[in-house]
């Protein structure tokens, strides 16, 4: 079954990509938070200029909506190069794969989105593109087949996975860099939806804010399109002016409480505590009772939820936590308290 969700952090619609498109940072200089990552990032690139090579291959893994995209648009123009982008389920033929490669110069950023997805195959065919900028063509089948070794420009390629742990080790070990994103803490959100508001014009007051980074579950791509649904209601209903009292009535409408969760979140806690006395109890009985792939609430809800201290994970499944309890307003059974001991 798939869902609307205001508060995934996968794009929705093209429009949105266009959208967000003018929000993003253009230079590290302009990113805001990450800033182990953009440190490292920008000393890894002035090197690479410095020396006159491409960037080193580079590995980007963390929740949607993190800025893998963004960062990868970042190096290719600190580069002064292209970028291709790809994405791992979609790039599926070898030839398509060929063409591509063969169509790279030095420096230009090769990218690969959802990598952990690729299938075996055209995998393989990239080792030896990103190890030594050849790739072996097989030509016709039989006893004529032959190998044609095809030399490759110095390019980058820059893998982006929300799934890293699902990167098979060769894939992985052939990234020079490796780099995780992770949630944005609330400060670092703040500063995003005050820049976003400038960039897009729109009058916001602190609080206001603050409750829109606060309900963007760490999310710069949600927090963006919380703020677009504040200001459509401003417009219409205040004077275009985001006050805490719009942001709260906006995100009120989209169903999003507080600490930022949605229907299908509050769902997915409800089943373990109303039907699992809080857990433990497995992914796939949870799925199969709200009707959604495993994979959706592994990628799309989870994190959030583990991150906030409402989900807990052991060997025997999916626990809730006190914190759950409290944030749902139902009554702490206390039977919970143990599996969080596991
Ligand atoms: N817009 C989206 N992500 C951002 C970030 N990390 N810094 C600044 N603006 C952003």
């Amino acid at each position: 079954m798939s869902r609307e969700r205001i508060v995934t952090g996968k794009p929705v619609t093209e429009e949105e990509e266009a959208f967000s498109w003018s929000l993003r940072p253009k230079t590290l200089d302009e990113y805001i938070g990450q800033s182990a990552v953009v440190k490292k990032l920008a000393i890894s690139l002035e090197s690479a200029k410095k020396r006159g090579e491409p960037q080193e291959h580079m590995l980007l893994y963390g929740p949607p909506g993190l800025g893998k995209t963004t960062l990868a648009h970042i190096v290719s123009k600190e580069m002064n190069a292209r970028l291709i982008t790809a994405s791992g389920p979609t790039l599926n033929r070898i030839a398509d794969l060929m063409g591509i490669l063969t169509n790279l110069d030095k420096g230009d950023v090769f990218f690969i989105d959802e990598i952990h997805r690729l299938p075996t195959n055209v995998e393989e065919f990239i080792y030896p593109a990103m190890e030594d900028f050849r790739v072996d063509f097989v030509v016709d089948k039989g006893p004529f087949s032959k190998v044609i070794n095809v030399p490759l420009k110095r390019f980058t390629l820059i893998g982006a996975s929300t799934r890293v742990g699902l990167l098979s080790a060769p894939l992985r070990d052939r990234f020079g860099i490796s780099y995780h994103l992770d949630f944005y803490p609330p400060e670092d959100m703040f500063k995003i939806v005050v820049r976003s508001a400038e960039i897009l014009g729109v009058n916001i007051d602190k609080e206001g804010g603050q409750i829109i980074a606060g309900c963007s579950r760490g999310t710069p791509r949600i927090a963006n399109r919380l703020l677009r649904r504040s200001r459509d209601y401003a417009l219409v209903k205040a004077d275009s002016h985001i006050t805490a009292e719009v942001a709260k009535k906006s995100l009120e409408m989209e169903g999003i409480d507080n600490r930022g969760l949605d229907d299908l979140d509050r769902k997915f806690l409800r089943i373990i505590t109303d039907y699992y006395q809080g857990g433990p109890v497995g992914i796939e009985a949870i799925a199969a009772t709200l009707a959604e792939e495993t994979s959706t609430l592994e990628e799309l809800v989870e994190p959030y939820l583990l991150k906030i201290g409402f989900l807990t994970r052991t060997k025997r499944g999916r626990s809730v936590t006190h914190e759950t309890y409290k944030h749902l307003g139902l009554p702490f059974n206390g039977s919970v308290q143990e599996s969080l001991f596991d």
